[in-house]
């Protein structure tokens, strides 16, 4: 603003303090310039800044300059008009620069307001919530069940050795039972050129004699988790599937135990109009061995394309531990006896939501997840 300061000291020296009506007309002048200085400041964005430094600045600001210049040396005939110019004019100075400075908030008030608008009535973002994959649900209710009998939940590792997956369930090497079950064995290097082979397990049940193996009985357990077999991907097979094992080994375990406890849980999973039959099956590490069948549940035992007119559905495998697996675990067998079976997942799965083909459950195809909220 060295207009300001330009034209106060040729104002200054072309007036000298002469009269009365020279200062009125130097005050008027001074007004003049000012008013033209802050229509010009209002636009530009530091200009009140600049305005009010140039006019008010406590150092040089005009008012100052002239209170120094002028008023300090006015006679003492002149002074009180000089003083109640300048005092006309810092009024008129201050008030106008406040006035600008008020404007100006204001202003940079609403355009910050604008910025920060809130729209309360645009929609919501929504994020659609997830939900369990049926497979999960299945595990869950499964689990639901046996934990009201008072079964433990426990879980094993899928990388197995052969020992765990076939010998100690009395698989031995050779045995035809192990052709059924069509193993990935892993390709990994050996710690120790001695050292075990591995495999992906083939069922859930080496977790049986992993269990044995760390606790003396009782035990009460059921084993959720994915097992591997060599198969051909079809409507009804898959080389990962899900297993849920069971075992109950105690001192007086019956099979009527053993039965009545896979009734309970065939009623609890399917409907409690389900029958249950036990067929003689067979398996290497339980003795008898039996196939548990569920009355067919879509035309309730007078024979459909489900059950392929046997009125019947196989639901899984199980029996009484045989007496040549707690050989393996340094259990006595005479003293303890116990039951085991191994849950198909995806089996029932299939059963209780009319899934024809397995297939579904693992393309992640939404239009069929969403199916099971
Ligand atoms: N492990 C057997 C299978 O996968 C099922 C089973 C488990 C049978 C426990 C009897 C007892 O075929």
């Amino acid at each position: 603003m060295t207009n300001a300061t330009d034209s106060t000291r040729q104002t200054l020296a072309a007036l000298g303090v002469a009269s009365a009506e020279a200062v009125a007309q130097f005050f008027a002048e001074l007004r003049a310039e000012f008013d033209r200085e802050a229509a010009a400041a209002s636009g530009a964005d530091d200009g009140v800044k600049a305005l009010r430094d140039a006019w008010m600045g406590r150092k040089s600001g005009v008012l100052t300059r002239v209170t120094d210049n002028w008023l300090k040396s006015a006679g003492p005939e002149l002074r009180p008009a000089v003083g109640k110019s300048l005092n006309e004019l810092r009024g008129h100075v201050e008030a106008h620069i406040g006035e600008l400075q008020r404007a100006g908030e204001a202003a940079a008030e609403s355009t910050a307001a604008a910025r920060e608008r809130v729209d309360l009535s645009l929609p919501g973002v929504t994020r659609p919530l997830g939900s369990r994959h049926l497979l999960r649900q299945t595990f869950a209710d499964i689990e639901r069940i046996f934990l009201s009998l008072g079964f433990a939940v426990v879980e094993g590792p899928e990388i197995e050795t052969p020992y765990y997956n076939f010998e100690a369930l009395n698989i031995p090497e050779h045995h035809p039972a192990r052709d059924t079950m069509d193993t990935f064995y892993l390709d990994i290097p050996r710690q120790h050129s001695g050292g075990p082979q591995r495999l992906l397990r083939t069922h859930t049940s080496p977790m049986q004699i992993h269990t044995m193996e760390k606790q003396p009985a009782p035990v009460r357990i059921i084993v959720p988790g994915k097992v591997y077999r060599r198969d051909n991907p079809d409507a009804t097979h898959s080389y990962m599937f899900h297993q849920v094992e069971g075992l109950a080994v105690d001192t007086d375990i019956t099979f009527c135990e053993f039965k009545g406890t896979v009734e309970y849980f065939v009623r609890e999973f399917l409907g409690p109009k389900i029958k249950t039959r036990l067929r003689p099956s067979y398996f290497p590490f339980t003795e008898p061995s039996v196939e548990i069948d569920a009355s067919c549940f879509v035309c309730g035992g007078s024979g459909c394309r489900l059950c392929k007119q046997s009125g019947w559905i196989e639901l899984f495998g199980a029996g009484m531990v045989d007496p040549a697996v707690y050989g393996f675990v340094n259990y006595d067998a005479r003293q303890l006896s116990g039951y085991a079976f191994g849950l198909g997942v995806d089996r029932l799965s299939q059963l209780k939501y009319g899934i024809e083909d397995v297939q579904l459950f693992f393309q992640n195809d939404v239009r069929f997840l969403r199916q099971f909220p």
